[in-house]
């Protein structure tokens, strides 16, 4: 990873939590997730609604001279950059793939692909760093992902709502249902998530009969849901798994262990740290040993190692991972 990736990453995820929690907050607010996804209306007016809002389009994105943001393309048209406005380059964009993949792709198929699959076409100038838009914190569902569409064919291009909602192509359609499947997963790509949990995770945790034992056993743990699992990561100390609660034992010497409390015998103890090590301290040295429920043996860092795309990976890993039906 590159020193700038290092850097910014720390914040992008804190601001990612923020999003995440304030998700859930509004969620928790108006009452359930249904409620809010019924409300969007797909249409031009709807799509709009959630490129300046929900789906945080704006944040890379500008239209026009409407917005600052520059990460990503502008999706009006502007300067010599930009002489064509999306609705109209998706029409030449879609040339292109339809030429690489020898297969026809409309301008619809095309502008559904750049949310549904954006590593596949990375826009000249540009980095692969198109949000996933269908995984956390962005969240869209596929109505809203159709009206956003019926927004970006609106600028510059020629509205079919038929081709984009009721009558979609097949490359359209196989887009569609990649974005409902992931969707469902946390959005990211399982298959990469592995590696991901690997090299982060495996150490402490056990997963179908492998790995280290420090945290809690994660087999099956999709049942505990998306919510619960981010949160997990992102705030370790938020809700310690019981039976795993951090304790800090200090000796008569004043020297403090932190760990787990993994045997507590009539005359001793073994606190077990974060890198695995037990310490056994015989309680008649013992001064104090207290629970620190304000902090979790599993690292409060570790997102800050991943990318955002690792964190939708290894979300939809995790969410994949169904407990074993009962024998
Ligand atoms: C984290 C920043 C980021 C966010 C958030 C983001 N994008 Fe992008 N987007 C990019 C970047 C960078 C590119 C160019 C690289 C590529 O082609 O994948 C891009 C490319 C695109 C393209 C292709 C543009 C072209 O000229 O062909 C479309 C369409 C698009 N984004 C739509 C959206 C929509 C709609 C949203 C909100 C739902 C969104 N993006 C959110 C960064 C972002
Ligand atoms: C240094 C050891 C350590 C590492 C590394 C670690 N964890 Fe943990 N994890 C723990 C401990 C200890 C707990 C229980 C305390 C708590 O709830 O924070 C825990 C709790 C959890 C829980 C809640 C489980 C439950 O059923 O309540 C999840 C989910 C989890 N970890 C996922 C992960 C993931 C994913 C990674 C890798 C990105 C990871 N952990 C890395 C030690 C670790």
């Amino acid at each position: 990873m590159n020193v700038t990736i290092t850097r910014v990453l720390p914040f992008l995820l804190l601001v990612l939590g923020v999003y995440l929690w304030i998700g859930y907050a509004i969620t928790e607010l108006t009452g359930g997730g249904r409620k809010s996804s019924a409300a969007v209306d797909i249409s031009p007016e709807g799509g709009e609604a959630i490129y300046w809002g929900k789906g945080r389009c704006f944040t890379c994105h500008s239209v026009g001279g409407q917005g600052s943001a520059v990460r990503g393309p502008n999706h009006g048209q502007f300067g010599e950059k930009f002489p064509l406005a999306m609705g109209a380059r998706a029409v030449e964009r879609a040339k292109e793939r339809t030429e690489k993949e020898g297969m026809e792709f409309t301008a619809i198929d095309y502008t559904v692909e750049s949310l549904a699959s954006p590593g596949a076409y990375v826009v000249k100038g540009y980095k692969n760093e198109m949000a996933v838009v269908y995984a956390p914190p962005i969240s869209l569902n596929l109505k809203e992902i159709k009206a956003v569409i019926a927004y970006l064919m609106t600028l510059g291009g020629d509205l079919d709502m038929a081709a984009i909602d009721t009558k979609p192509s097949e490359v359209t359609l196989g887009f569609y249902a990649k974005i409902a499947a992931a969707a469902e997963a946390g959005g990211g790509d399982p298959g990469l998530g592995a590696q991901v949990y690997e090299d982060n995770c495996t150490d402490c945790h056990t997963l179908n009969g492998e790995g280290g034992e420090v945290g809690p056993d994660l087999t099956g743990i999709s049942a505990k849901g998306l919510k619960f699992i981010s949160e997990a990561i992102l705030q370790p100390a938020k809700a310690l798994t019981k039976g795993f609660e951090t304790y800090v034992a200090v000796d008569k010497e004043g020297r403090q262990t932190v760990g787990l409390k993994t045997r507590d015998e009539a005359g001793e103890v073994d606190i077990t740290k974060a890198n695995g090590d037990v310490v056994t301290i015989a309680k008649g040295e013992l001064k104090e040993i207290k629970i620190d429920d304000t902090k979790s043996i599993m690292p409060d860092d570790l997102s800050e190692a991943m990318t955002v795309k690792d964190y939708q990976d290894i979300l939809s890993f995790l969410m994949l991972q169904k407990p074993k039906p009962a024998e």
